[in-house]
């Protein structure tokens, strides 16, 4: 039985505080029960207070970015030891916001994944195509593409320290979920590809989880695909009750529906 794997990426919400106390409800809320993977991905000022507010919890702690350098001129940026030194075993890498907003392309979104796994960080890894892409029938041709740029030179080992999240952007902060089918269709392609790449051995391995308006009401459905290991869940996350209800939902009926 697959073990979900629920990220909470808080994006550029919660002072110290408030993200303090988000945690500490959270905490409470998880700490019976299902078994399940979680991370909280605060922004970058809440991180420490977080990680100290975690000490002794089974919840780990990620960032929402990173640069790819160790250190350097690099006015305004973070880099992978100072997450290692607040305490964080995960970072978000190649979020569809950072491409859009920031423009960060998969070659460097690539340099940073390199990085991140030298320092022993786990990179969340996101992949996903617009709404315009989807429209013109071109989701699987880019998101091959991203996962070549994205990917390109990480040997079967790598590949199997990181987690890839299908994220339609079209489905972001939108309410509009990819129905169960659409996710189960794109992150079985996924496989795929990554049994083309790497041995089908190591494929099975790897996790691959979905992100965009995932809700309490929902992730069940989405759990029972096949190719759905967990979710990353953005708008949903910021409040205790709704992202403690979709990790306990995430495991409340798990029967794997037949492969596609
Ligand atoms: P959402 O965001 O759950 O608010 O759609 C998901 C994400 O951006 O990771």
């Amino acid at each position: 039985m697959k073990r979900p794997l629920i990220a909470g990426n808080w994006k550029m919400f919660k002072t110290v505080d408030e993200a303090v106390s988000l945690v500490q409800t959270i905490k409470a809320g998880v700490s019976r029960g299902a078994d399940s993977q979680i991370v909280i991905c605060p922004p970058f000022t809440a991180l420490y207070a977080v990680s100290k507010a975690l000490e002794g919890s089974r919840i780990d702690l990620g960032a929402q970015n990173m640069h790819p350098e160790n250190e350097g001129a690099y006015t305004g940026e973070i880099s992978p030891p100072m997450l290692k030194d607040v305490g964080c075993r995960y970072v978000i890498l190649g979020h569809s916001e950072r491409r859009q907003y920031f423009k960060e392309t998969s070659v460097f979104i690539n340099e940073k994944v390199k990085t991140a796994l030298k320092y022993s960080l786990v990179p969340i890894v996101c992949i996903g195509e617009t709404l315009q892409e989807r429209e013109a029938k071109q989701q699987f041709e880019i998101v091959k593409a991203q996962m070549e740029q994205t990917f390109k030179d990480l040997s079967k080992e790598e590949m199997l320290k990181l987690v890839i999240a299908y994220e339609p952007i079209w489905a972001i902060g939108t309410g509009r979920t990819a129905s169960p089918e659409q996710a189960e269709q794109m992150q079985s392609y996924i496989r795929r590809l990554l049994k083309e790449t790497y041995s089908s051995e190591s494929a099975v391995k790897i996790q691959i989880i979905y992100g965009g308006s995932v809700k309490p009401d929902n992730i069940a459905a989405l759990m029972k695909k096949p190719n759905v290991d967990g979710a990353l869940v953005g708008g949903a996350s910021l409040k205790a009750e709704t992202f403690v209800q979709i990790v306990q939902n995430a495991t409340s009926e798990i029967h794997i529906e037949a492969g596609s």
